[in-house]
């Protein structure tokens, strides 16, 4: 079969077998990932209509105990001031993203223990206090069952831990032995099981990662089903092991981000930052490619050069009003539009 036929039937069976995934991602041309962002994008309209969801980031500590090969907060990165926002920073970065329209907020930070006793439940609670009609997701890594389900008591709406490969011997070039996937996958399995939306997805053209890997990543989302997917080109870093390897493909990105959309039809998928760092065009690509999520930083802007995760990381000098100015003209520029809304993940049609 050619690529186009196996796109549509891709759109029409929300599945294809492994081998026809890989002929795709190994061989697909710039017509082929044309037709693939046309069909995607035709899915989001039939599920989320032209809505755009946008979410906003507050990077309240780049403090990380860990040491991922990729990333620029690892902790043997000694070159970057490490900061921790306290509890009252980090709600009113909430309520100025509030008065500028925004209905989520993700509270991401680096994988470190100095929230997890009650301070980070109690700043929770105090969002949906303050904004009741806001939701509310976490990105602080691998926790344990418990600190997870307290989180969600709280008030805690969804989860983002990208799995980032699920092949655990990829996984282990990418990170030290005290790293394993297994802690990763379990965490993922409570995230759901308790409740939350939880968010997966991996790095495109991350070290090592083979065409086998992607296909082995699509089934595993496929099998998962999270609510949310995150996919982003891979970008080094220079204060990293992996400084001088090659940073991902966009074009390839964009071909899973149309693959992904067309097998987790419903999914909330954002056009990634990392997208937008290595083509300044990457975010309506990615919209033009089934994407339905942007999610503007709102940290403070002094701390936003400690929390680069990669080299050259978008929106570094763009402050929140002024860069949803320039997101609303895109959207509007490709017939999509902003909503003022939670954009929860849908679960009927809507
Ligand atoms: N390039 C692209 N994405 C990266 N991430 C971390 N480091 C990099 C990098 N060098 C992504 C990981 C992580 C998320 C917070 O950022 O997928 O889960
Ligand atoms: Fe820490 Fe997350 Fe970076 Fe890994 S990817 S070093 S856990 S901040």
């Amino acid at each position: 079969m050619t690529n186009k036929q196996l796109l549509l039937q891709l759109q029409k069976e929300q599945d294809l077998p492994d081998s026809q995934l890989k002929q795709l991602l190994e061989t697909f041309s710039s017509e082929d990932l044309k037709y693939a962002s046309l069909l995607a994008r035709e899915v989001k309209i039939e599920h989320y209509s032209n809505k755009i969801y946008l979410r906003g980031i507050v990077e309240f500590s780049n403090i990380c105990k860990n040491n991922c090969y990729y990333c620029g907060l690892r902790r043997d990165n000694k070159n970057i001031a490490r900061y921790q926002l306290n509890s009252e920073q980090i709600v009113s970065c909430c309520k100025n993203g509030y008065k500028l329209g925004l209905r989520t907020f993700v509270l991401q930070g680096g994988e470190n223990y100095i929230y997890d006793q009650g301070k980070l439940t109690s700043i929770i609670k105090e969002i949906k206090k303050e904004m009741p009609d806001c939701a509310v997701t976490l990105g602080v890594g691998e926790k344990s069952r418990e600190l997870y389900q307290q989180w969600f008591d709280s008030g805690a709406d969804r989860y983002l831990l990208r799995h980032e490969t699920i092949n655990p011997v990829h996984y282990s070039k990418l990170h030290p032995s005290d790293q394993v996937l297994e802690n990763r996958v379990r965490c993922l399995n409570d995230l759901k099981d308790i409740g939350y939306q939880t968010g997966a997805g991996m790095m495109v053209g991350s070290p090592y990662q083979t065409f086998d890997n992607l296909v082995e990543d699509l089934r595993f989302l496929k099998e998962f089903n999270p609510e949310m997917v995150g996919l982003g080109p891979f970008i080094p870093h220079s204060q990293t092991p992996f400084a001088n390897e090659a940073t991902g493909s966009y074009q390839l990105s964009l071909l899973l981000l149309a693959i992904v959309r067309m097998m987790l039809v419903k999914v909330l998928l954002p056009a990634t930052t990392a997208l937008e760092t290595v083509n300044p065009e990457g975010r309506k690509l990615g919209l033009l490619s089934g994407c339905n999520v942007i999610m503007p930083n709102i940290s403070p802007m002094k701390n936003r050069k400690s929390y680069k995760l990669y080299n050259g990381m978008a929106e570094i000098d763009d402050n929140a009003e002024e860069k949803i100015r320039q997101i609303k003209t895109m959207v509007e520029s490709i017939g999509d539009r902003i909503v003022i809304d939670r954009g929860d993940y849908k679960r009927m049609k809507i």
